[in-house]
């Protein structure tokens, strides 16, 4: 699909996308001469209160060939008072689809992002329309083989306007990453194993980021102890990767991925239904890489680094084991309380990694860390959490941006008290049961960086989308790449 900008606003094409706000008293102006055109149709609706500006509320119009557009789609913004750049993005998301499943069209022009917003530019608000235009059409259609050829598909957007290039070209491009990371999480743990992880990480060579891939070998060289132990269970080799893209800037900052290409649990085996969508327990590596890739497109001025350790989780023979103490790359060993909680294991060496051998001047990971993150805060937001409130700002911030909101979660002394352990340096589970998961897991990964600026974002609840929603589809979300090209973006 391509998203262009197109300063003609009687472009020839299948549909005019028009928002509309509630409450709707007349036809509003911009619609007058195609109401006229349409011999009062337009009029017709909103004196008959069939139409009213929800937001969500669709209305289409054939315009027998007097309009330089086949048809007309309202679509409904709510309260104008209320219409803000994630209204639009949603907007922006079920329009696409309107015009491609129920009108069956291949093409259309949007003015979407004319309607007011307050506090907002013009070029935000086509950003917001072209990211919702991307991600809501978004469809992972890759194991499709009956009927393919009928399968619906979006070809030509234009978004009607001028001087809106490069913001358009920005959103388009960051939110085809954000689409490249949902179909790494989509995509089957059999056929994503860490070696393809990495290979998508390794593509990245063609961006110009100097990629470096560890296998197995090179991983007990480096000394990740923790991520061969989580391995052992697993007869697929672990990867461990490092992205370096050098945009300028003098600050090194370095993003640190969860890349479980699937949790089973390990030997303490997962329920059936709570390991149905551990496929995407990758999903902070794929972040990781998205953003890098995005980092890489968008030439963004800034020294980035990318790193994930990847391995499955798996209960194999020779699988580690509740009551083990494993070494790390750091020289701390952890009581295994938990093969579930194998997320935080791998990231300790992770993190230890990448701050010794890179000396980032800030760090922010990202994992599907815990379930009890998810109970805290459901899917619409992740966590936050870490020791240096001047980043966890940032990301606060840049989540309001863009609507990958983040909420920081509490860090105080006694949580990290939970997690010390009678036999090892420290334990992976909180000594209380079940109470504040999230944060204890958050305390754990604490103890493998020593002073590095650290943020830690939980993204195991907006990772996965349970249902389908206006420009969030069913599966995997790609949560973040939108979230941390913000960050990089005001990162001074
Ligand atoms: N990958 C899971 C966390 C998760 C849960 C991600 C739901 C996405 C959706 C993690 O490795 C895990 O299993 N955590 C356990 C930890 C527990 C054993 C301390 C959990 O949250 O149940
Ligand atoms: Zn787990
Ligand atoms: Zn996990």
């Amino acid at each position: 699909m391509k998203v262009l900008v197109e300063s003609n606003r009687d472009v020839e094409c299948s549909v005019l996308v028009v928002g509309v706000c509630a409450p709707l008293k007349g036809i509003p102006a911009e619609l007058a001469k195609a109401d006229e055109t349409l011999g009062g149709a337009i009029g017709q609706i909103i004196k008959d209160r069939s139409f009213e500006g929800e937001f969500g509320q669709l209305r289409s119009f054939a315009a027998l060939g007097k309009l330089p557009q086949k048809n007309i789609l309202l679509v409904g913004l709510g309260k104008g008072s209320e219409v803000t750049l994630d209204v639009l993005r949603k907007a922006a998301g079920i329009s696409a689809r309107a015009v491609r499943d129920s009108l069956g069209a291949k093409d259309f022009a949007t003015v979407l992002h004319e309607v007011e917003v307050p506090k907002s530019t013009g070029k935000e608000r086509a950003a917001a329309v072209a990211e919702g235009t991307v991600l809501g059409a978004y469809q992972f259609t890759k194991y499709k083989t009956v009927d393919v050829q009928k399968l619906k598909k979006l070809e030509r957007v234009l978004i009607i306007g001028a001087g809106l290039d490069d913001a358009v070209k920005r959103a388009v491009a960051v939110a085809e990453c954000t689409a490249f990371v949902r179909n790494l999480q989509n995509e089957p743990a059999s056929n994503l194993h860490p070696k393809e992880l990495a290979e998508h990480a390794r593509d990245l060579e063609k961006k110009g980021v100097k990629v470096a891939v560890y296998d197995k070998k090179a991983i007990e060289k480096l000394g990740l102890h923790a991520l061969l132990a989580v391995n052992r269970g697993s007869v697929h080799e672990p990867r461990f990767v490092v992205m370096e893209y050098t945009g300028g800037g003098k600050k090194k900052i370095a993003l640190v991925g969860k890349g479980i290409t699937f949790d089973s649990g390990g030997l303490q085996i997962k329920p059936g239904d709570a390991m149905v969508t551990m496929k995407c327990d990758m999903s902070g590596a794929g972040v990781v890489i998205g953003t890098v890739r995005a980092a890489a497109e968008l030439k963004l001025p800034v020294h980035l680094f990318g790193v994930f350790a990847a391995t499955e989780n798996m209960p194999g023979m020779d699988a580690y084991k509740p009551g083990d103490v494993v070494n790390t790359y750091s020289g701390k060993t952890i009581e295994i309380a938990h093969t579930d909680a194998e997320g935080r294991v791998i990231l300790s060496d992770a993190l230890a990694w990448t701050e010794k051998n890179i000396k980032p001047d800030v760090m922010v990971d990202l994992a599907t860390l815990t379930g009890a993150c998810v109970v805290a805060l459901g899917s619409v937001c992740a966590g936050v959490m870490g020791k240096d409130e001047a980043v966890i700002g940032q990301l606060v911030g840049a989540g309001v941006k863009t609507g990958e909101r983040v909420w920081q979660l509490p860090f105080y002394k006694e949580y990290h008290d939970q997690i010390k352990s009678e036999i090892a340096d420290v334990r992976n589970l909180g000594n209380i049961q079940k109470e504040g998961g999230a944060i204890t897991a958050g305390a754990f990964l604490s103890q493998f960086v020593e002073k590095t600026p650290w943020a830690h974002i939980d993204i195991a609840g907006p990772a996965w989308s349970e249902q389908d929603l206006e420009y969030v589809r069913k599966g995997g979300t790609g949560f973040g790449v939108r979230l941390l090209v913000q960050f990089l973006e005001e990162f001074r």
